[in-house]
């Protein structure tokens, strides 16, 4: 999704306003630019270009005019595609005003049909292009005063958005508001910075403060005053940034994606540390977790199968109906919510706008709101009744790995949570989870010895044109996740099946050299002597099959061997093979295994 950036200060813009644009680079983009005021001109000196930030920079030049304030944009195409002329930054017809922009005005069509009729004349195809003309209005209006004028254009606007302007007749001046979407803002000695999110500025500082939802920030070198649509000044809701700069670079590996991937014992350690033996108050204190009749899970792709694992642990713990909704379906089939619903939302970001969405629907109708997420102070937790923060730290590549961990991890603890309150578990079922989710960490670290080995055998499945996953229990949803990560990495089709469902149509697909991964269930586990008879199943056909187990596996064609947990857990560990499995398909096909094609790290539109 667009990433944006301010910088006013005492320093050069250009050079923070790349950075950050760099930093932001995660987030997904197909077209880049920027705009600076200058300190001499009268008019903004503005570069943009389809593509990515490299083409951006080719044009740039040496000629670049002194400036101490500019804004910076990666754009994710939603209205236009993604050409020069739809990127970002949007001028106004005197060619003094820029807009930046993340989300969708929805009601774009009609403020520009009332602009044109006005005489505005628009160069581009986007909804963001109206919110240029109408601040210029505006700020004439408002007498030059472009933080009145943005409050007045707010009011405006329907639609999710965060927005950035500058004026070359107040050069050091940027004013930024939000709805839907992020905004922070990095508070700097003698220089200010604005962001999409803290990655943009954590180099810098790691001071902060948040913009709340419909709030106007009107930001200089010097000062920084936030105010409501009314014009009422609000105090500033300040932060100290916990992560490391460090943290989000890619340390040695090829790949972010390979970073965060052995990145996860340590991710997993962290999520757990401290809330084995029962969530904390820290956690817990906005929320009434006694008295619930049912749970219901929102979340989107991997979150969602995340989600998925923890309706098995939560209703066998914890003795209770667990429903799990794709978010971006669940609000319009008008679903049956009220206040005896803990609604447990999961995202990596917290700005899914489908999960956010979903979250608020339910909210509205009383239900209790708790929140799984990565990111601090991002706007899904500020909106729930309680947090259980995932502790992943900063999750760069778009392919969601260690994320995932860590809310699985999140998912254990708090079906072990309810299962404590609720006294539906026995001290001995509560101590041997407690053990199986403390080796967690140690037990993905022995897996990631293995990557090498595992690496050579995909390399061997090269000219697939598909791969199907089976899985049973909850190796049903690590199925579906390794059948996702596939798809979005190495382009190429992939399922994943319940193996029971096998026989009623899927089997039809398997033809003499399939490639079929198998998750085999916890050796102890009922169903896995199911499991071996579904292998049997697709081998009499032709399939090639590489199992995914914690026994060997003598029918398999290609064993991957794991340590063994408690049967729930098991998806912390087998999900690392297909992850790696999917990195390295992408990397034989030569694809962009940061940023995939068509995707963007944090989906701020519905
Ligand atoms: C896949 C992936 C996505 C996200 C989904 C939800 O690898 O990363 O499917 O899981 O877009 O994102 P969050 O967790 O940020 O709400």
């Amino acid at each position: 999704m667009c990433g944006i950036v301010g910088y006013t200060g005492k320093e050069l813009a250009l050079t923070p306003v790349l950075e950050g644009l760099r930093k932001l680079e995660y987030r997904g983009y197909d077209s880049a630019g920027i705009a600076l005021a200058t300190t001499t001109g009268h008019k903004l000196w503005i570069q943009k270009r389809a593509g990515k930030l490299g083409n951006l920079e080719e044009i740039l030049g040496s000629t670049i005019p002194e400036s101490h304030s500019g804004i910076g944009h990666t754009r994710w195409a939603t209205h236009g595609g993604p050409t020069d002329l739809n990127a970002h930054p949007h001028l106004d017809n005197d060619g003094k005003l820029a807009v930046i922009h993340n989300g969708i005005i929805e009601n774009y069509l009609e403020l520009r049909l009332v602009l044109e009729k006005a005489g505005h004349t628009f160069k581009s195809e986007t909804d963001s292009e109206s919110v240029a003309h109408l601040l210029s209005d505006a700020r004439k209006q408002r007498k030059g005063d472009l933080a009145a004028a943005m409050r007045d254009v707010c009011r405006q606007l329907r639609g999710s958005f965060t927005l950035l302007a500058i004026h070359s007749d107040d050069p050091g001046r940027i004013v930024g508001a939000r709805r839907n979407s992020p905004l922070v803002v990095g508070i700097g000695d003698g220089e200010n910075f604005l962001a999409s999110d803290v990655s943009a500025f954590i180099a810098h500082t790691k001071r902060a403060l948040e913009l709340g939802q419909d709030e106007v920030a009107d930001v200089t070198g010097e000062s920084i005053v936030i105010t409501d649509l009314t014009g009422k000044i609000l105090p500033h809701n300040e932060f100290e940034i916990s992560w490391d700069a460090s943290a989000a670079e890619r340390g040695g590996f090829e790949h972010f994606m390979l970073k965060e991937i052995f990145e996860q014992p340590k991710a997993i350690a962290d999520t757990l540390l401290g809330r084995i033996q029962g969530l904390d108050e820290e956690v817990t204190k906005g929320i009434n977790l006694a008295g619930i009749e049912k749970v219901v899970i929102v979340a989107c792709g991997t979150a969602f199968h995340a989600g998925l694992v923890g309706k098995y642990a939560i209703e066998k713990w914890a003795n209770i109906a667990v429903d799990v909704e794709l978010a971006s379906e669940y609000r319009y089939r008008d679903p049956s919510v009220d206040s005896n619903t803990l609604l447990i939302a999961i995202s990596q970001s917290g700005e899914t706008m489908d999960t956010l969405m979903a979250m608020r629907y339910a909210k509205e109708r009383g239900a209790r709101v708790f929140a799984v997420c990565n990111t601090n102070g991002s706007t899904i937790p500020r909106e729930s009744d309680a947090v259980l923060y995932t502790r992943a730290g900063p999750e760069v590549a778009v392919a969601s790995t260690k994320a995932f961990e860590t809310q699985l991890v999140a998912m254990y603890l708090i079906g072990l949570h309810l299962g404590r309150i609720r006294g539906t578990m026995s001290q001995e079922l509560i101590a041997e989870i407690e053990h199986e989710l403390s080796e967690l960490p140690a037990k993905v670290e022995q897996i990631l010895e293995t990557v090498e080995p595992l690496r050579e055998l995909t390399r061997r499945f090269n000219s697939a044109t598909s791969m199907l996953f089976l899985g049973r229990n909850v190796g049903f949803p690590t199925a579906l996740e390794g059948a996702l990560k596939l798809k979005e990495l190495a382009y190429m089709h992939a399922e994943g099946f319940a193996g029971g469902e096998l026989k009623h149509g899927p089997i039809a697909l398997i033809e003499v050299g399939t490639p079929v991964v198998a998750i085999m269930p916890a050796a102890n586990s009922l169903l896995a002597e199911k499991m071996a008879s579904n292998i049997q199943e697709v081998k009499a056909r032709g399939a090639v099959v590489i199992a995914i187990a914690d026994i060997d596996l003598p029918a398999a064609d290609y064993l991957v061997r794991i340590p063994k947990t408690h049967e729930f857990l098991q998806p912390v560990l087998s999900v690392v093979p297909l992850q790696i499995i999917a990195y390295e398909m992408a990397i034989v096909r030569g694809n962009d295994v940061d940023q995939p094609r068509n995707l963007a790290k944090s989906v701020t539109v519905e």
